[in-house]
């Protein structure tokens, strides 16, 4: 291989692969822990404490989300076992990772997205890639209902978090931390929506504590938006809402699988309001450099909640979960920078509206 060969032939060891498995890659992974300076000078100056942030920003992957990292493996697998279709509900990115993983594996997509709820980045690929898209008048709760029935009723293989592969697929984000970092970190923040990533975290961060790679396990931290937090309040939110829509969801579908996580861990989950997210969104853009969708910053405004029980010299990490270009509408409608349109093709008016 030259350079990067993905995240299957790199972890092959660590996962459900053999020699025969066909893999289909875009050579997903390896994607950067950002030291994020603004942020970590802020929270230590609220505090008085040494905080070390760094950010895991996933939406450096292939479709510019961590749902590559499962459908690699997810698409790898239905390969393997002979399936022709595969089919999955999403809130957009699932969409886009199903979309691009099956046409370079050979297989049919067919997608579910709740109509007119998903951002136009993530709509845009799953329509560019091929997929069959199937805009249902409904939430994503609803959508993954109908999937589910279809995968049990007909010849088509689920590739939404339910499928165990996706999990094994994204616990590589947690190896990926531990071997820069040099062991797990003390807090791993991380958005929830149907709970798989923070699953899937806890997986990979236990592995490589079971092998002595990681010394220590980290507090798992999980956020949601105020709008659609059950994992937070307990109770299944029937109309879930949010500007995150990547996040919108009531019912998730690792409910269970979440509260072990939090048991186990000694962790928090935590909702946060939507006017939250927007501000450690933009603040991320404007003071980090890093351009992550608007469910990534729900990391971010999360750990700014609960920063005062950060212990002093803690090494915290926050997942970005997705590239802000997938949502060109919620960066133009909160960006702060002056923009100045209908300016006229010459010299002295440039000058003239930059201040000079
Ligand atoms: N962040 C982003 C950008 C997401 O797209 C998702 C989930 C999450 C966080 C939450 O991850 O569900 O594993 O807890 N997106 C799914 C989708 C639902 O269809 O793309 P989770």
């Amino acid at each position: 291989h030259h350079g990067w060969p993905g995240l299957i032939h790199r972890y092959a060891d660590y996962l459900p692969v053999t020699e025969k498995t066909p893999v289909v890659t875009l050579h997903e992974g390896n994607t950067p822990l950002i030291p994020a300076i603004a942020l970590s000078a802020k929270i230590s100056s609220q505090t008085g404490r040494q905080v070390k942030v760094l950010l895991k920003f996933d939406g450096l992957n292939p479709t510019g989300s961590f749902k590559d990292r499962g459908m690699t493996m997810a698409i790898s697998k239905a390969k393997e076992a002979g399936a022709k279709a595969v089919i999955c509900a999403s809130t957009g990115n699932t969409s886009a990772a199903a979309a691009a993983y099956a046409k370079r594996g050979g297989l049919k997509a067919f997608v579910l997205i709740p109509d007119g709820k998903i951002a136009l980045g993530k709509l845009s690929q799953a329509l560019i890639y091929g997929a069959e898209v199937i805009a249902v008048e409904g939430n994503f709760d609803q959508a993954l209902t109908i999937v589910r029935q279809m995968a049990d009723h007909y010849p088509i293989t689920l590739v939404n978090s339910l499928n165990p592969y996706r999990l094994e697929g994204q616990k590589t984000a947690a190896f990926e931390v531990v071997e820069v970092l040099g062991d797990a970190p003390d807090w791993l923040c991380i958005p929830m929506g149907n709970a798989g990533n923070i699953s899937a975290y806890w997986m990979g961060f236990n592995q490589y504590h079971a092998i002595g790679k990681a010394k220590k396990l980290p507090r798992m931290m999980g956020f949601q938006s105020s709008g659609a937090a059950p994992l937070v309040t307990g109770e299944v939110f029937e109309h879930p809402e949010t500007i995150a829509s990547a996040i919108r969801i009531g019912n998730p579908a690792n409910w269970d699988k979440a509260n072990a996580v939090r048991t186990e861990s000694g962790g928090e989950f935590h909702s946060i309001t939507d006017t939250e997210i927007l501000e450690a969104y933009t603040f991320l853009a404007a003071e980090e450099g890093v351009f992550c969708e608007p469910a990534s910053a729900a990391s971010v405004a999360g750990l700014l909640k609960v920063s005062d029980q950060i212990p002093n010299g803690a090494t915290v990490v926050c997942v970005l979960t997705g590239n802000g270009l997938k949502d060109p509408d919620n960066a133009i409608a909160n960006a702060s920078a002056k923009f100045h349109q209908g300016v006229a093709p010459e010299l002295a008016s440039v000058a003239k509206v930059m201040g000079f």
